[in-house]
């Protein structure tokens, strides 16, 4: 496994990689490796032939100073890991090499994708994520992009990104990796104390629970009870919502569920001062 902190030198390799018929697979990452992670390396590593995992704590996407100092930060292991896994390469980048001097960031128009939950409540962050990823996509070749579907909602943000800047690039969403609990896996789990862990866990069969009582027509007072629960548990709830996983707009109290739209519960949770979101397929 080679590793760059320049992206020139990198970009090198890949074209040579390219130029000698094997497609490029990218796994972006702001490191403190978990399963979840793993997993988007071994798709990558079974889909495309080369794979490079980036590791960059982007600080344009982080809308609260005290979260990007608190990001754990683990690279050694992090290494190990990806070697183990069989990755080729590890852009492994300072600031400087990812926004060169006199870059602006530029205004990316997402639409409704920045005015709902994650949106809404992280003002700028999606607008982060897509500077960072619209550099990535422009000075790396690749040819197949990895993420997964636990960030569904950052995952709709590449794709309006690859559609807006007409990168060709094929975007791949892997499934969510969950701990034995049902706890989506999240760099920020390791931050939970074990009381905290097991509210945590709490996430995923709340979920489950709306899921399986919802039928045909949306009745928001699963929702409304599934939030009374979770606060007298102790969590914090930011926003707990059935969405239209495509058109990003929230389900109404007596919504028709037709099968063929691809609705979706999500949360996001306040829990030991940690912020945790998950998500869920309404029918799968
Ligand atoms: O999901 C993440 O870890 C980040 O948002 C990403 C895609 C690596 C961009 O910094």
């Amino acid at each position: 496994m080679i590793t760059h902190t320049r992206n020139q030198e990198l970009a090198e390799q890949l074209y040579n990689w390219q130029d000698q018929g094997n497609s490029i697979g990218f796994v972006p990452t702001m490191g403190a490796l978990h399963r979840g992670h793993a997993s988007l390396c071994t798709k990558a590593c079974s889909t495309t032939d080369r794979v490079v995992v980036s590791i960059f704590v982007n600080p344009s996407q982080f809308t609260d100073k005290h979260d990007l100092e608190k990001y754990p930060r683990t690279i050694d292991q992090d290494l190990d890991t990806l070697s183990s896994l069989g990755v080729d390469a590890v852009y492994l980048p300072d600031a400087d090499d990812v926004y060169p001097v006199g870059y602006t960031q530029p205004v990316y128009a997402l639409g409704p994708l920045e005015q709902v939950m994650e949106g809404l409540h992280r003002p700028g962050h999606f607008q982060g994520v897509a500077a960072v990823l619209d550099r990535f996509f422009k000075i790396l070749p690749m040819d197949v992009a990895f993420f997964g579907e636990k960030d569904f909602q950052q995952l709709a943000v590449v794709r309006k990104l690859v559609e807006l800047k007409g990168y060709q690039l094929a975007v791949m969403a892997c499934p969510t990796m969950r701990e034995e609990c049902g706890l989506a896996m999240s760099s920020r789990n390791n931050r939970l104390s074990l009381q905290g862990k097991q509210k945590a866990c709490m996430i995923h069969q709340g979920l489950l629970d709306i899921k399986d009582q919802t039928a045909d027509i949306f009745e928001a007072e699963l929702i409304v009870q599934t939030i009374k629960k979770w606060t007298a548990l102790g969590m914090d709830v930011e926003y707990l919502e059935l969405t239209n996983g495509s058109t990003f707009q929230a389900a109404q109290p007596g919504t028709s569920l037709l099968l063929e739209d691809p609705w979706r519960l999500f949360a996001a949770v306040h829990i030991d001062g940690v912020r945790l979101i998950d998500n869920l397929a309404l029918r799968s």
